[in-house]
């Protein structure tokens, strides 16, 4: 049995494979609606989440399968202090496979050591967010038609982005990946990724805080927010947390065929004027999650359908 954990969990040709199943159940969504009929998908949130949760279930619906859950640790038994360990033994007897989203880094990886169901890694901590990325990679590969040799800019919370953290482990695997880190020095990307990642696979990055430097020289601008319940003290969240905003005057020091990506929720960092350019894709990139995920369902309980 498989799990989805870490962004890395799937090889680049299992990735490859399971981009293309979405791309065909975008195409052709009715020759899927059933294959799941039967099968249940459960919800485990512990923290806050509208796309994730709510595209994975309506994944699961699209499917023919159904779903249960819980949106909060204050609903569940977490709340009287059950562990991890022993909540994911006993939805592994009421569900066929689980998404987990928990704040404590790690916490899905400890369920998945327990389970007989495959468990997802719906976000754990300021760690990793693999379907996030999964829907970042079917964004970029659709809209631009291949994922080498592109130049990503990251801009925000790099230190607490568990999104910007997933799709760097995940695009160095593609050649000629390029990045530029655009940060306050206070969120510059963690030093484990700098060294284990980005130092160990020999890729070119640079590090800035100049977004207006940095723009031109993009294929896409990967925004984010600043990660206000990850910040040990209001202060530094309310000095950092509007220190890049993205707006129309910004935009036109980009090339035209930018792509801009947000995983959302959106605060202050792009301005809503920005919505209209044709560059912004991060509500198409939020559809596409749904696909991603009815992918990713079909494939870890190894269901396929014939073409
Ligand atoms: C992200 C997350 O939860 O990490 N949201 C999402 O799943 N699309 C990004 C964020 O909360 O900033």
């Amino acid at each position: 049995m498989k799990h989805l954990i870490s962004p890395l969990d799937l090889s680049p040709d299992e990735l490859s494979d399971l981009l293309s199943l979405a791309e065909k159940i975008y195409a052709s969504p009715e020759k899927y609606s059933h294959c799941c009929n039967g099968k249940k998908l459960a919800t485990l949130f512990y923290e806050p989440s509208t796309r994730t949760r709510l595209s994975f279930e309506a994944a699961m619906l699209n499917l023919g399968g159904s779903v249960l859950g819980f949106s909060s640790a204050d609903s569940s038994s977490a709340a009287k202090g059950e562990s991890v360990a022993d909540t994911i033994r006993v939805i592994s007897c009421y569900a066929d496979i689980c998404a987990m989203r928990h704040p404590k880094e790690g916490a899905p990886l400890v369920a998945s050591m327990h389970s007989s169901i495959p468990v997802i890694n719906a976000g754990d901590g300021g760690h990793n967010h693999p379907t996030q990325t999964l829907t970042d990679l079917l964004t970029i590969k659709s809209l631009k038609g291949h994922l080498d040799g592109l130049t990503i800019g990251f801009c925000g919370d790099l230190k607490f982005g568990r999104t910007v953290h997933s799709l760097i482990n995940a695009m160095v695997r593609y050649p000629n990946t390029r990045f530029v880190l655009i940060s306050p020095d206070e969120l510059r990307i963690p030093a484990y990724l700098r060294e284990e990642t980005l130092d160990a696979n020999h890729i070119p990055y640079e590090e800035t805080r100049n977004l207006e430097a940095a723009l031109p020289k993009l294929d896409i601008l990967y925004m984010t927010r600043v990660q206000k319940e990850r910040f040990f003290n209001e202060e530094d969240y309310i000095r950092l947390k509007d220190t890049f905003i993205l707006d129309k005057k910004k935009l036109s020091l980009a090339r035209e065929d930018m792509l801009i990506l947000h995983p959302l929720p959106r605060v202050n960092e792009i301005a809503t004027e920005v919505d209209e350019d044709p560059r912004a894709v991060y509500f198409k990139q939020a559809n596409f999650g749904v696909y991603v995920r009815m992918a990713l369902i079909m494939t870890l309980l190894g269901i396929t359908v014939e073409n």
